[in-house]
């Protein structure tokens, strides 16, 4: 391995992850571990410089303050703590160190190099692909989302045709969308890539059906089972690709903080499909992930992308799905999409996206009564979807928008924007 680390040790703290972003901003990689990781465990790891031990809100568990293994003060780490009263280490901060001192630290004390950087994490991760996946398979669903795209082709780079990509178009795309994983994938970057175009089989189990929970359920159930069935027509699969990313592993809980989420990203693959996993992005925060995408030569359009529902427009056609109301929502995405990438709104809004609801409304084309659907528009800001507000459009590009979308979409006949901050509304209407 090429990195320097430090080792933050998580003895309660709820800002784990700020201290792992200053580190690392600072150029030097850091990794959080839990408070009783053994002097063995510590050693296994490379190119260790230093320890922070971070207390916080939740250091005290059953009316008792954790506690570090005594024997890691003496493996000769330079350590320091964070609101965490500490009698061996030489320095104490009662909150997260200011930036000299956080520098005069990492440098000065442990003297480690500033030399986290992408170029390095991927000829590192390259290496430790190879080594851990031999002349073996991978398996990886490549939905065209960021994650996925991103461990795809780091994998390609790393064991090239020993990947099999599987892309599961389930009719719920956004338009243009599998056309373009095709295109960077298999056409510029040459993937063994398996495309099932599952669009009948997902809108015949979808017809009639109204209920947003169920339509869910129906999407993700069958998302497995379309890709259960194509993992057995391969042969010889060892390892199953995920996107897991740093965040999903510290949400799912640390020892000391409490569980925030799950995070299960196949979740629901039957047991006896059985892989061990490859998880290359795990380290990564969601930046890093984008800026190894970058590094990777993968299209800006696909590592910037905004975030999509796993069920995709499937959750913005309300109701019982219609193929002409996921049209609808379909060309009205695409229309807001290109407006906002024309006002350079698609780099300052964190998500827009538009609906259709399943009920018409009166009104007037051509000078004869029409009796149409109509669109609402939904552009939200927010830091982690937990609550968002919502994006306070220039009037003029909102016209513009609505111009096109009663010109170009068929069966619509009237736009809405949608007001409302989460909560009490969700982002997503379903
Ligand atoms: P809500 O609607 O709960 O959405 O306010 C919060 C964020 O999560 C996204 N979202 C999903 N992402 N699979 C995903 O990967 C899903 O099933 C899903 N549902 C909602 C939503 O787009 C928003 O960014």
């Amino acid at each position: 391995m090429k990195q320097d680390m430090i080792v933050i040790l998580d003895l309660g703290s709820t800002n784990n992850t700020v201290l792992a972003r200053a580190v690392r901003d600072l150029g030097v990689y850091s990794e959080i571990h839990p408070h009783d990781i053994t002097v063995e465990e510590l050693n296994a790891l490379d190119n260790v410089k230093g320890i922070i031990l971070n207390g916080g809100a939740n250091r005290v568990v059953d009316g008792k303050e954790v506690e570090i293994d005594p024997a890691l003060y003496e493996c000769g780490y330079p350590m320091i703590s964070v609101d965490y009263p500490s009698s061996k280490c030489e320095k104490q901060f009662a909150e997260l160190p200011e930036e000299a001192d956080l520098k005069s630290f990492i440098f000065d004390e442990c003297k480690a190099e500033a030399n986290w950087n992408m170029k390095n994490f991927v000829a590192d991760q390259v290496e430790l692909l190879r080594r851990q996946i031999g002349d073996r398979k991978v398996l990886l669903a490549l939905s065209g989302g960021v994650d996925s795209s991103v461990v795809a082709a780091l994998l390609i780079k790393a064991i090239g045709q020993q990947l099999v990509c599987v892309h599961v178009n389930h009719g719920l795309m956004r338009k243009n969308e599998s056309e373009s994983v095709i295109e960077v994938f298999k056409n510029q970057l040459h993937a063994n890539l398996v495309y099932v175009d599952a669009t009948e089989r997902f809108l015949g189990k979808l017809e009639n059906v109204a209920d947003p929970e169920q339509k869910r359920k129906i999407i993700g159930g069958e998302f497995i089972r379309v890709f259960e069935e194509e993992a057995r027509k391969l042969d010889g699969i060892d390892f199953l690709g995920q996107g897991t990313i740093y965040p999903d592993i510290i949400e799912s809980g640390t020892k000391t903080a409490k569980m925030v989420k799950s995070h299960h990203n196949v979740g629901g693959l039957p047991e006896d499909l059985q892989f061990e996993l490859v998880e290359p992005l795990k380290q990564l925060f969601k930046d890093e992930v984008r800026a190894c995408g970058i590094e990777l030569g993968l299209p800006a359009e696909m590592v910037y992308r905004q975030p999509f529902p796993g069920p995709g427009l499937g959750v913005r056609c309300l109701g019982a799905i219609t193929r002409d109301r996921l049209e609808a929502v379909r060309e009205s995405d695409a229309i807001l999409r290109e407006e906002f990438a024309k006002a350079g709104l698609d780099k300052q809004v964190w998500q827009y996206f538009t609906v259709v609801p399943d009920f018409k409304s009166v009104g007037m084309k051509n000078h004869e009564r029409c009796f149409e659907y109509m669109v609402i528009i939904r552009a939200i800001n927010t830091i982690d979807a937990m609550t968002a507000s919502i994006e306070r459009i220039d009037w003029d590009i909102l016209q513009k928008i609505t111009e096109r979308i009663l010109a170009e979409v068929a069966n619509v006949n009237r736009v809405c924007y949608d007001m409302s901050p989460k909560p009490p509304a969700t982002i997503e209407f379903e």
